[in-house]
């Protein structure tokens, strides 16, 4: 408590002041006085409280005093900061700017606290196995040669504003790629680019929803889609995927979450967390559920060129011409590309029943002019004939063969199983509640990075609330796979909650 209490008032303290961690430092180191980086971050993150001639040090830095700094004046009703010190008066009576409450209830912790924790243990010198991020280029996947080369020579032709749905180019692309996977009737003007999906999933939601309207939402999900949801006013209803069907979604629970205020389904296929992959069948099933209650279909598909075992992806908007649907896809993951920040919708299927809401879409493009054009200039080559993504989803390919290294020696951990996933590099496996009692994912979290230095992702930043799920992401090299799950191994010899 005296800790916590302390580290929020150092916190406020330090920001009042515009101070960060490393100015406190670089003071010390002029004053003389012994601070280390590990010390004055675990002050900050309320791990330990200082001794006393440090926390006179530091309320002198900070122009407060010690008992305002040890939370000893609780009960004065004492602005937030004191200023009898040596600095500025006025800073006590700043204005104070908070988030705005509509993040309230949102939530996107797949960069949440364990991760601060990571980068402060970094900052300290140690060596984190990091399995806790999707993003291929820093595990040395590379972007194909010719999509950087028609990048690079297309640069001095993508300097202004493109089209605010995208470049003619960039959309028949997009558009053809469409017909390959029979996507109905989609013309040039129902496709928009968009800096990534998730730029799209956020302006998709704020033209969609109403306050109050429900979305389905798959429950593990990319958090993102229920974070979006929620900040535009909607309440994402989430319906569970079943473990035991192989992740599929369990279609009885969602039809039972329809209610007269659900507005859409999203999928997301293959998933993520999951590796899942829906057969036809079950997409079918899915568009027959909201024919019946004539809700919109919102796809997430942009794993589908990283699918594995000789499948095929189906999208689901190739099954339902008679309904509206939205389909989203990237280039992020199929050509390693995350940070140039391109990815598309495709609206399908019985349009004239949207036409307000494509109005809205186009007003929301309209609003932030174009994504960004020297990652659009580069769609026709990247969708256009050889898929280089395919070398590494196929027998003998890295990411085949990183998934199955990774399931085989999750499979032979005492207490740990797992479904093998399909597509994506995600697997999700679970932790028996007999053996380890898991009750608290963010602990498990924590503990691990803290004992073994391993960063995952638990189930609870997926909205999943069972405890004793995890995500791994299988990017990085065998070598380094192998050493993180000796250490999880290890871990989960001792480790019971
Ligand atoms: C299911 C899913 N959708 C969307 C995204 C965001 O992708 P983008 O880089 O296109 O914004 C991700 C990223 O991990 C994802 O996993």
């Amino acid at each position: 408590m005296v800790q916590s209490s302390f580290a929020e008032r150092l916190r406020a303290a330090m920001e009042d002041r515009g101070l960060k961690q490393v100015d406190l430092l670089r003071v010390a180191e002029e004053r003389g006085r012994k601070l280390g980086k590990s010390q004055i971050s675990q002050y900050v993150s309320g791990k330990t409280i200082p001794r006393p001639d440090m926390l006179s040090f530091l309320a002198d830095v900070l122009g407060t005093t010690e008992q305002w700094l040890m939370g000893d004046d609780a009960e004065q009703d004492k602005p937030s900061v004191p200023v009898e010190q040596s600095t500025p008066r006025e800073v006590s009576t700043m204005r104070r700017f908070d988030k705005s409450n509509k993040l309230d209830n949102v939530s996107y912790d797949v960069r949440g606290p364990a991760l601060d924790e990571a980068m402060r243990m970094e900052e300290d010198g140690i060596h984190i196995l990091k399995l806790n991020i999707g993003n291929p280029a820093p595990f040395g996947f590379r972007t194909p040669d010719e999509v950087v080369q028609d990048m690079a020579s297309q640069l001095r032709h993508t300097e202004g504003y493109s089209d605010s749905r995208g470049l003619f180019a960039a959309r028949k692309a997009i558009m053809q790629y469409d017909q390959l996977k029979h996507i109905p009737n989609v013309t040039m003007n129902d496709i928009y680019t968009g800096n990534g999906v998730s730029d799209l999933i956020n302006m998709v939601m704020q033209a969609m929803i109403e306050t109050g309207d429900e979305i389905l939402v798959p429950s593990p999900d990319y958090p993102l889609w229920t974070a979006c949801v929620t900040l535009a006013g909607g309440k994402a209803v989430h319906y569970l995927c079943d473990e035991q069907a192989d992740w599929m979604p369990d279609l009885d629970d969602m039809r039972s979450k329809v209610t007269s205020n659900t507005k859409a389904i999203v999928i997301i296929n293959p998933n993520n967390p999951t590796g899942a992959l829906y057969p036809r069948e079950v997409l079918e099933e899915i568009v027959q559920i909201a024919r019946e209650h004539q809700l919109i279909l919102l796809s997430d598909e942009i794993y589908d060129r990283l699918v594995m075992d000789d499948e095929e992806h189906v999208s689901i908007a190739s099954l339902a011409p008679d309904l509206f649907c939205i389909t989203f896809n990237g280039l992020s993951k199929s050509h390693m590309i995350a940070g140039w920040r391109i990815g598309w919708i495709s609206i399908s299927g019985n349009k004239r029943i949207g036409r307000g809401l494509m109005e809205g879409i186009n007003m929301m493009s309209n609003m932030r002019l174009c994504s960004n054009v020297p990652a659009q200039s580069i769609v026709q080559t990247a969708l256009g004939g050889h898929q280089s993504v395919k070398g590494y989803v196929v027998p003998g390919g890295r990411v085949r063969n990183q998934r199955d290294f990774v399931y085989e020696r999750l499979c032979a951990i005492d207490g740990v199983s797992v479904v093998k996933p399909k597509a994506a590099f995600y697997i999700f496996p679970r932790l028996d509640p007999e053996k380890f009692h898991i009750t608290d994912d963010e602990q498990f979290q924590l503990d691990l990075l803290q004992d073994k230095k391993v960063l995952i992702v638990p189930g609870k930043g997926f909205n999943w609330m069972t405890p004793g799920y995890f995500r791994i992401v299988f990017l990085p090299r065998r070598a380094i796979l192998g050493e993180a799950l000796d250490k999880l191994e290890e871990f989960l010899r001792y480790y019971r909650q």
